[in-house]
């Protein structure tokens, strides 16, 4: 970690941490005692400073609120054994913050920028970073325009937030996945390749519905023939099939994830053949049903590898085979978390010490 970014500080006066229960921690729901807070105006960003966590006071106009012009990234810090701090990939992460910044008409945050606020919130935060096998702290940089204008154009003004959550597991169970046939999560041309707010608004309805018939996440398909695999759930769609690592080739309506990236180096490493390519609903339903196919996942910083166990598809459920026995999955959990963790040496500069 360097310190080239001018940061003020506010400390908390008290820390919430004695109150916090380590061993019971939701998905994003505690916060540690400060956040990030930046200001981009007059053509340039400013103002960084980290400041006890807390509701902040915007005007009701911002375009934000109105038009969704906003978006966000998802990290994580881990602790190592010997107690030391990392968080996996940041400049992926960096670079993708711009790559959704340009598509929503918003500034870009120098890389350096968006790696450097991270680094000191979890340094300030660093007792927060959980020890407990499985838990983690996630981190959740933000953006979003700032003017109190209702006219529909890009803002001015913004703001860039960094809050970090200690967390355990996202998905406490191998997954019931419903394919998707009528709703869209993207289209082309769209910016479903962008993390914006919007992508994740439009999916609530869908995932709702879903969820009253007992499915716990949507494997999305493509807008206009609902026959390819896109995503699932927040989280890239990953698939063995033939022993070969089958996953959809990323778009414009896909995401490009970290995770799935990194999944596909560590495969390709092991001399696992990869195909990145188009991958039809019919083909993952028929190698399903004739045994070819070994392994579904969704791969994401939140979901990390999450299983699918049986698949819905017009009226028929599919059944993978058990999970918790699938040689592939279980191997690359083991992989990735021996890097993120320090386990085994980090050869391909992956953690960002802290
Ligand atoms: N796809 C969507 C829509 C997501 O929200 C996420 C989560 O960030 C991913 C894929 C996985 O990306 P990553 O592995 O970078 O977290
Ligand atoms: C992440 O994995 O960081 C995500 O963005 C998923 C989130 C929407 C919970």
């Amino acid at each position: 970690m360097s310190d080239k970014l001018a940061i003020k500080v506010t400390k908390a006066a008290h820390s919430k941490l004695p109150n916090v229960d380590f061993e019971n921690l939701p998905f994003g729901k505690t916060f540690s005692d400060h956040m990030l807070i930046g200001t981009y105006a007059d053509g340039a960003w400013k103002d960084f400073e980290i400041v006890p966590f807390g509701d902040i006071s915007l005007s009701p106009a911002i375009s934000a609120l109105h038009y969704g012009q906003t978006f966000f990234e998802g990290l994580k810090a881990y602790r190592h054994d010997d107690g030391k701090i990392s968080v996996f990939r940041p400049d992926k992460n960096a670079k993708r913050f711009n790559i959704s910044a340009e598509r929503m008409c918003m500034p870009t945050l120098p890389e350096e920028m968006f790696i450097e606020s991270i680094a000191k919130l979890v340094d300030i935060d660093r007792d927060w970073v959980p020890s407990k096998e499985g838990y983690t702290m996630y981190i959740r940089p933000f953006m979003f325009a700032t003017d109190p204008y209702l006219g529909v154009a890009p803002s001015t003004t913004y703001k860039f937030m960094v809050l970090v959550c200690p967390t355990g597991a996202y998905f406490s169970k191998n997954l019931n996945v419903k394919i998707e046939t009528e709703y869209t999560r993207s289209a082309e041309g769209g910016f479903g390749y962008a993390k914006a707010a919007g992508n994740y608004a439009g999916s609530l309805f869908p995932g709702k519905k879903a969820s009253e018939k007992g499915f716990d996440q949507i494997l999305w398909t493509d807008a206009k023939t609902h026959e390819y695999v896109e995503e699932m759930g927040a989280a890239n769609a990953m698939f063995v099939i033939n022993g070969k690592l089958v996953t959809p080739s990323t778009r414009d309506t896909i995401l490009d994830g970290v995770t799935r990236d990194s999944i596909i180096t560590l495969a390709k490493s092991w001399g696992m053949e990869v195909e990145e390519r188009r991958v039809a609903v019919a083909e993952v339903l028929e190698a399903i049903e004739n045994g070819t196919c070994t392994d579904a996942f969704g791969a994401g910083t939140a979901a990390t590898i999450a299983s699918v166990a049986e698949m819905y598809h017009n009226g028929k459920t599919y059944v993978l085979p058990d999970p918790s026995k699938s040689e592939f999955a279980n191997k690359m959990r083991k992989a990735l978390d021996d890097i993120k963790y320090g386990r085994v040496e980090d050869t391909r500069g992956w953690n960002y010490m802290i």
